[in-house]
């Protein structure tokens, strides 16, 4: 039989999906000044950063040049899939050979090719070292790009290169400081890595050292190489497996990932990769058992559904769970489990300012994720616009028109509703480099935990106070009757 007013009682009974417009935090008693503030953060089970930021997998987001960026500054970047397996391969590639302590993925040469070969393979790897290997990889020599410059091209490597009496080389067990000093003393710039054969096992360069003091807080692997995911589909086993050599973190991509088919391929995935799997994006606690029951290896969970700036689900569908509600209602099922803080939560959509991101990380978030306000920097693979002296760069949805017609992302918007646009197309304000907008992001970040007087993400989750607003407060706590010049 059914219950008197069924569905009228429905509608009286519905939780408030609260959102970043309705609430703030209250102000604490503190103790922490805002520059002591730790940032540091899991963002998967296995890797922390130091910067809880990441950037949305969109092709007018993150590319390699976001991805390198990012990481440097101790955030890290999920490559997009909008392109082929190769092309994101590639991306992959640029991130993890950007830096490193021992590269492990060479570049080498034989002895019997021309110089004209080795300037062409510098030029296209964009290097000015090359080691010289036989067919079974021993170390022979190196040849630099001092030595082919001024050489007849059609010399043969072996007569131009460094021959191995002459090379400086080491075995894996040197460290940071003895390669500085080895690399100095003999005025070196590549310290070729061998095994006891001598077969050829890394490199290090001299700008990687210098790099690595540079930027202190960059995310890295334990290879000391920048810190990358990249999005995959979970039905695209063969991509993932592909990018698995390169990235450290897989998130599986797909706008509601709380679908039998997605967990079932998804269980699948995860054991044929060892990356840490993301999955997402959820954004109930019904969909966070369900992954944990049927994918069992949950590295992160990715939550928000219809709150992205260039997002039009919940204007087409009505379904939606927005960040902050998603956030809370997550992390409060990962408390049922015990598996709060352990397994991370990325808080993904809407995110327009630092207090955005307080109050995700407050609401359970252990990182967020940005489209928007990096789709606006220079290392945005987005196209740039003047328009009446203002610069703007190219931001559309990943369910956009213009997104969907690359082929290569059909299957993460178009299933079930296929010929429905989820995603809008238009330019967002040019904000310079990510560095500048990550440090705006920060400071603000670190001043919001002040505030509250919370010390740590950790912290935040335990002192936080939320508040809710009314849209006059919301109104109130903004500049007002002000004619405002700039901003
Ligand atoms: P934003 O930072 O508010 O712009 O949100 C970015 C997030 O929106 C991404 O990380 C995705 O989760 C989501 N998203 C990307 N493309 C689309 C789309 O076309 N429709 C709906 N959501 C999208």
């Amino acid at each position: 039989m059914v219950k008197e007013n069924f569905f009228y009682s429905r509608l009286l009974d519905a939780p408030l999906a609260l959102t970043f417009y309705d609430l703030i935090l209250q102000p604490g008693y503190t103790e922490v000044e805002p520059r002591e503030v730790s940032l540091r953060t899991k963002v998967t089970i296995n890797f922390e950063i130091n910067l809880p930021f990441v950037s949305s997998p969109m092709d007018t987001v993150t590319g390699a040049d976001m991805a390198i960026a990012l990481a440097r500054l101790g955030g890290v970047g999920i490559l997009h899939r909008n392109c082929s397996l190769e092309e994101q391969v590639a991306m992959a590639r640029r991130v993890k050979r950007a830096e490193s302590f021992i590269i492990r993925d060479v570049v080498t040469i034989s002895p019997d090719m021309k110089v004209a070969d080795a300037i062409e393979i510098m030029s296209e790897h964009d290097i000015h070292g090359l080691p010289v290997v036989d067919s079974a990889n021993y170390l022979l020599g190196i040849v630099t790009w001092r030595d082919v410059r001024y050489s007849d091209p059609d010399n043969l490597v072996r007569d131009v290169m460094t021959g191995k009496d002459k090379l400086i080389y080491s075995d894996e067990s040197i460290t940071l400081e003895e390669a500085k000093r080895l690399m100095n003393k003999y005025r070196i710039e590549k310290l070729p890595i061998v095994d006891k054969e001598g077969k050829l096992l890394g490199l290090i360069t001299f700008k990687d050292l210098e790099l690595r003091g540079k930027f202190p807080n960059a995310s890295r692997d334990p290879d000391g190489r920048l810190l990358v995911g990249a999005a995959v589909s979970p039905y695209d086993l063969n991509r993932a497996v592909a990018l698995d050599r390169y990235v450290d973190i897989l998130v599986v991509d797909v706008a509601h990932f709380h679908n039998k088919n997605v967990l079932n391929a998804t269980r699948k995935l995860v054991r044929s990769v060892s990356a840490d799997v993301v999955v997402g994006n959820v954004g109930t606690k019904e969909a966070v058992f369900d992954a944990i029951n049927i994918v069992e290896e949950v590295a992160g969970f990715r939550v928000g559904i219809g709150s992205g700036s260039i997002c039009k689900t919940g204007v087409v569908t009505r379904v939606a769970a927005p960040t902050l509600f998603a956030v809370a209602n997550v992390a409060d099922a990962l408390i049922e489990l015990g598996e709060h803080g352990n397994i991370p939560i990325i808080a993904d959509g809407g995110i327009k300012n630092s207090g955005d991101i307080a109050l995700a990380l407050a609401a359970g978030a252990s990182a967020v994720m940005m489209g928007n306000l990096f789709a606006g920097t220079r290392e945005s693979p987005g196209r740039l616009m003047a328009l009446e002296g203002k610069y703007y760069k190219e931001y559309y949805g990943m369910g956009s028109n213009k997104a969907r017609m690359r082929r290569m992302s059909l299957d993460r918007y178009s299933i079930p509703s296929k010929d429905v646009e989820e995603g809008v197309e238009g330019w967002v304000p040019y904000r310079g480099t990510v560095k500048d907008v990550v440090s705006e992001l920060k400071a603000g970040l670190e001043a919001a935990m002040g505030y509250v007087g919370a010390a740590s993400i950790k912290d935040l989750w335990s002192k936080a106070k939320f508040a809710r607003v009314s849209p006059a407060g919301m109104g109130e706590i903004k500049p007002h009757n002000i004619f405002m010049i700039k901003g």
